[in-house]
């Protein structure tokens, strides 16, 4: 027995330490990581290794049954939590929608159990914002495809880096540190937005940029859907389209599968950090495509459980586009 302990605590750190390098020489090749000084390198390294400890543990409740979600290093797995916290830059500023600008939607219609646009060809491309707090341009320009393609039939990719660097200023956005897109709606309708393809994005440094052109795609204006209500939320999205949200976003650093519930974030205005779109639902969850590339998450997408409490904040600050 004595015999065993010593083995077991000899060994198994040096198996630890092993195998956390050979993570770490794979993150830094798969995701093109290079560092300044070995001095840095050591930093990130600890980073990354607290995170990989935090990760097993999640895992091992998850193959329990005691998560619902599985998570996985990713991108982000050397960022220091701060670091992380740049790129989540829903602005505080807009009040849980109640105001005379809310959707309406006739109550006695109807809508399918389940909605997907994905399968309807709505959707662009999962976008990644990189270290650009841009995922409320994003998600608006998501929006705004969706309500083109409806009207048009044509779907084309649209500029976030074209609100990101025009929609400041009056409309109260501050590019790659944060903005809303309620604020990104009222400049495209004053201005228009571009395609992806006359504006391409180039804020992956997450450093801002000036305003170069402006105009493309105009729409008359925007409505919102009341607070907290799930049912209307579901209304806009089976009958309007994919729909513009905000979410708490602590729980979604490292989800790779699975549904994330009420239980694992709060829903109140204050507490939504990060934008996404929802371009769908069933009768158990959303589906909501983020825009931190295609290799996060569930091919860029995450879900979280629908009428369970407005969960993560979902139908907190939602609102869409409208085209005349
Ligand atoms: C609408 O469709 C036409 C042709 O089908 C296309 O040329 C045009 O660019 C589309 N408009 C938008 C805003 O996508
Ligand atoms: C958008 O524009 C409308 C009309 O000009 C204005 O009433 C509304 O407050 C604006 N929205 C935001 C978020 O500033």
């Amino acid at each position: 027995m004595k015999l065993f302990i010593v083995i077991f605590t000899v060994l198994i750190p040096t198996i630890y330490c092993l195998s956390d390098q050979e993570e770490w020489q794979q993150f830094k090749t798969q995701h093109g990581k290079s560092y300044r000084s070995l001095l840095e390198e050591k930093r990130r390294f600890d980073i990354f290794k607290s995170n990989l400890r935090m990760i097993d543990e999640h895992n091992q409740r998850f193959n329990n049954g005691d998560e619902t979600f599985r998570m996985k290093i990713n991108q982000f797995g050397d960022l220091s939590d701060e670091e992380f916290r740049q790129m989540l830059s829903l602005q505080k500023d807009q009040i849980p929608n109640s105001g005379d600008n809310l959707a309406l939607l006739d109550d006695n219609v109807d809508i399918p159990k389940e909605v997907d646009w994905r399968a309807k060809g709505a959707v662009t491309a999962v976008g990644n914002q990189v270290y650009c707090g841009g995922c409320w341009a994003f998600s608006a320009v998501g929006a705004i495809e969706a309500q083109v393609f409806l009207k048009n039939g044509t779907l084309e990719p649209l500029s976030a880096q074209n609100l990101l660097d025009c929609a400041k200023g009056e409309y109260h956005n501050l590019g790659c540190r944060g903005g809303l897109m309620v604020n990104a709606f009222n400049y495209t309708r004053d201005h228009g937005v571009l395609t992806e393809k006359e504006y391409p994005f180039k804020s992956d440094s997450g450093k801002d940029k000036e305003c170069k052109k402006q105009g493309g795609v105009k729409i008359s204006g925007y409505k919102e859907i009341l607070a907290g209500d799930e049912q209307a939320l579901a209304k806009a999205v089976a009958l309007i389209g994919p729909i513009s949200v905000g979410v708490d976003s602590s729980q979604l650093k490292y989800y790779d599968v699975g549904v994330i519930t009420k239980s694992h974030c709060k829903s109140e205005r204050r507490y939504l950090n990060h934008a996404a779109l929802v371009v769908g639902y069933t009768e158990d969850y959303w589906i909501v495509k983020n825009s931190w590339g295609k290799y996060w998450g569930e091919n860029g997408y995450f879900r979280l459980t629908r009428n369970d409490g407005n969960t993560c904040g979902v139908a907190t600050v939602a609102s869409y586009p409208t085209l005349d």
